[in-house]
């Protein structure tokens, strides 16, 4: 059994708490921090995990410890606690490294993962660094994990953990220009999602196969697709989304220098 403190009890380490307890194939218990009561509470109402009084308490209590705040409120909380000795460490906390982390709470096994909300129903992508860390084995329950070999790389992994929150407005605007021209919100978003889930499904199934090339098969000349495709390329859709892509990579690199 092993024992998980949880600092920082938010929206993310919520639903990572929920789809670990869902899960039930590893063998955890957990104790929350006690800022944030709301959500504690809710948690250890509705699960086996305990509401501690003061963060040491938590990191006392727990054979690893995972860092659930926000990057601002790092240097608070490393004030607030003294790990144990060899204590591991986990961190969720975006763009902070792992050369940050043992400055702020010593020298340790530290290692970091990025996860989405998907944790709740044990579907996110689970991309850790180090790869070989404690962070793959007891976070695997929550979806598919990406090890990662470099911290660069891992940062990259956060860029595209963004992408996942972007997908959200993007298939919400779909879904609203289809509302707009007259069809029901219900079925605008069965026609959105199925689109998203059929294309992920064949390229899973077309494995060997460049996703540019499945495109490609698709879109052959004179077809709407490639109407639609030349429209996105001429209002600048791709280089939109790459332009957020460099945004977001810039300020993770640069937070680290
Ligand atoms: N949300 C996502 O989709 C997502 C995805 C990947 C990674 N992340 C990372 O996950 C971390 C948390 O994000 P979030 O969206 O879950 O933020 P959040 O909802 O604000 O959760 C952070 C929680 O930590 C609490 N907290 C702050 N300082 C604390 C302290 N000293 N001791 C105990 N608890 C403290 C906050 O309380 P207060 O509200 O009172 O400050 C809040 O309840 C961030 O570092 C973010 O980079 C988030």
């Amino acid at each position: 059994m092993i024992k998980l403190g949880v600092l920082g009890v938010g929206d993310l380490t919520d639903k990572m708490i929920r789809g670990l307890s869902r899960s039930g194939s590893v063998a955890t218990q957990i104790f929350l921090s006690p800022r944030n009561h709301d959500k504690a509470a809710a948690l250890a109402s509705d699960l086996q995990c305990t509401a501690m009084s003061s963060n040491q308490d938590v990191v006392e209590a727990a054979d690893v410890v995972l860092i659930g705040v926000r990057p601002a409120h790092l240097v608070e909380l490393a004030q607030q606690v003294t790990l144990k000795p060899s204590q591991p460490l986990i961190s969720v906390a975006g763009g902070v490294s792992t050369a940050d982390l043992r400055r702020l709470f010593g020298e340790r096994d530290c290692s970091r993962a990025m996860l989405s909300y998907a944790s709740e129903i044990n579907r996110s992508t689970v991309a850790v660094y180090p790869a070989a860390s404690l962070a793959a084995q007891l976070l695997a329950p929550l979806g598919t994990v990406v090890l990662l070999a470099t911290e660069r790389e891992f940062e990259l992994a956060t860029v595209s953990a963004c992408m996942n929150g972007w997908f959200y407005f993007l298939v919400h605007e779909l879904q609203q220009w289809m509302t707009e021209k007259g069809v029901s919100s219900e079925q605008a978003r069965a026609l959105v999602f199925s689109s998203v889930e059929d294309c992920v499904a064949y390229s899973r199934h077309k494995a060997a196969t460049p996703i540019d090339e499945l495109g490609r098969s698709i879109a052959t000349p004179g077809t709407y697709t490639a109407a639609g495709l030349e429209a996105l390329a001429q209002q600048g859709g791709y280089t939109a989304w790459r332009a957020a892509c460099d945004t977001v990579f810039k300020m993770l690199v640069q937070e680290q220098q």
